[in-house]
């Protein structure tokens, strides 16, 4: 019998393998991220020939759709958020194994009716009894959907079924914790995918490559040459439309916890052994193990929240987060967060990592920038008075790729120097787009590959380092005490003086 996990697990430099028929079922299939982000990549999986012909979907959500409405929804999702549906036949193929199957979270005669219906799929597709669970639901429901799973034995082989949980897992340390007892009560860590998109982002995982591929950076990747590094992801987007969501949840739920400890783990962490699940994941959950706030009694020179206030974008007004429509006009919901972290180990001990994202930032940038030392003694004069310290900056998204910055001799008589910058691109060194996150991680997954997903122990260490902030800040309700930033400019003030303070300034970007 052929199943799931039958699949090596090393993935490294994976090579192109199709996944083993299966259902992907997704929950919360009425809902935005299947219309626009889940179903279009496995379009474009399926486009690119990724996919088993026996590939099937089943969207589950509490609305009374028949099958082929929920074929029409896909295809208008396909058409408006990714490159369309190519040619026709290709699509009637694909829509062929999309079904849907309407239920309650909370009804345990809904899993019944499910598994009834995914067994006669079974007989009609040939996909096995192989199954991937995808919760695209509210948080709130995760823990009901997946103890309903675990009641109607959905979950049981642990080599054919798999079960993926969205973004944010739990909403402290406290209820991440009680989600991961949920989850383990039905399911092994094998089977949990615990899914962060930041991971599948190609430049995302260049970092592993930049860094362990290349032998003349890893000499200088510590304390004796790093004075700090800068880890930034900016926003333009206010909150949309998702006020419902953004309220209980705010920038350090949202961005920091997950997506920015991704990318300082993957930038601090040490070697792994390979690029098996289990080095990578361990080696991520030991440097977040000797990660802390720089000072957790004073949040004031470690974690600095703000929020949007009107003001002007791309030239037009836009409303302060507390007029958008469906926020608390006294909410002291974070826009923006930037940190301070300290690493305790031999490599770090002393360099700074500051953290920062927000929303309505005058651009929209992720990036992480090494900042060198300075040199010792400048012995040349510079145009700019002084030698500008090397900068490696990552640039995750857009124009995505790599820059180096140094110290040039400007032509003419003179020994003067100015910086210049050596550059790699994405775009023009492989002249192809990068692909989507979710095509990356939903393939890993179906190919039974946990190295792009967080382990339970790595979730509940990023969130032990953040607690302190989150503690301090949600026992300050007064709407005063939240620090304001006007819309279309950089940071509030007190984000500026968390790092000025330490005689550093925020890259400009
Ligand atoms: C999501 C957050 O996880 O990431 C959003 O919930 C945010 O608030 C988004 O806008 C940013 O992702 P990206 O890939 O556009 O940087």
């Amino acid at each position: 019998m052929t199943t799931l996990l039958e699949n090596p697990l090393r993935v490294g430099l994976r090579q192109e393998r199709t996944p083993e028929p299966l259902i992907m079922v997704i929950f919360g299939a009425s809902g935005d991220l299947t219309q626009r982000k889940l179903v279009p990549a496995i379009y474009h999986l399926k486009r690119e020939r990724r996919l088993p012909a026996e590939m099937t979907i089943v969207g589950v959500a509490r609305r009374d759709w028949s099958h082929d409405h929920f074929r029409e929804q896909m295809r208008e999702g396909i058409e408006q958020f990714s490159d369309g549906i190519g040619s026709e036949e290709l699509w009637q193929d694909f829509a062929q194994g999309l079904f849907y199957c309407s239920g309650d979270i909370d009804n345990p005669e809904s899993y019944q009716k499910l598994k009834a219906f995914l067994g006669e799929l079974d007989g009609k597709r040939g996909t096995r009894g192989n199954r991937v669970f995808y919760l695209a639901v509210a948080p709130k429901f995760f823990s009901e959907a997946i103890r309903q799973l675990g009641s109607a034995e959905m979950l049981t082989d642990p080599l054919k079924t798999r079960l993926v949980i969205e973004k944010p897992f739990g909403r402290d340390l406290n209820s991440a914790q009680k989600l991961n007892r949920v989850v383990q009560q039905v399911c092994k860590e094998q089977q949990i995918y615990r899914i962060d998109h930041y991971l599948g982002k190609e430049t995302v995982q260049n970092l592993l490559v930049f860094r362990f591929a290349n032998a003349i950076f890893e000499p200088l990747w510590n304390r004796q040459f790093v004075d700090h590094v800068q880890i930034t992801v900016a926003e333009t987007v206010g909150v949309e439309d998702r006020a419902g969501y953004y309220e209980t949840s705010g920038a350090l739920r949202d961005m920091v916890q997950n997506h920015l400890m991704q990318l300082f783990c993957l930038t601090a962490m040490e070697p792994p052994n390979s690029l098996d699940a289990d080095s990578m994941r361990t080696e991520k959950v030991k440097v977040l193990q000797s990660t802390h706030l720089a000072d957790i009694h004073n949040l004031d020179v470690s974690a600095i929240r703000g929020q949007y206030a009107a003001g002007w974008m791309k030239g037009k007004p836009v409303p302060g987060y507390r007029e958008e429509p469906g926020v608390d006009p006294n909410s002291t919901t974070p826009t923006y967060v930037a940190m301070k972290l300290l690493v305790d180990n031999w490599r770090w001990q002393g360099v700074p990592f500051y953290l920062r994202t927000g929303k309505r930032l005058p651009k929209k940038v992720s990036e992480i920038a090494i900042q060198f030392r300075e040199v010792p003694l400048l012995i040349f004069q510079s145009a700019a008075q002084q030698a500008s310290p090397n900068v490696l900056t990552m640039r995750i998204q857009p124009n995505e790729g790599i820059s180096l910055r140094f110290e040039a001799k400007m032509p003419g008589p003179d020994l003067r120097s100015r910086t210049v910058n050596m550059d790699f691109s994405y775009g023009s060194s492989f002249g192809m787009a990068t692909s989507d996150a979710y095509d990356r991680l939903l393939l890993d997954c179906m190919l039974g590959d946990q190295t792009l997903f967080t382990r339970s122990d790595e979730v509940e260490e990023a969130w032990r380092v953040v607690t302190p902030a989150l503690s301090a800040w949600e026992s300050q309700t007064n709407p005063a005490s939240i620090p304001q930033y006007e819309a279309g400019t950089w940071e509030p003030a007190e984000a500026e003086l968390l790092i000025n303070r330490d005689g550093r300034r925020w890259r400009r970007l």
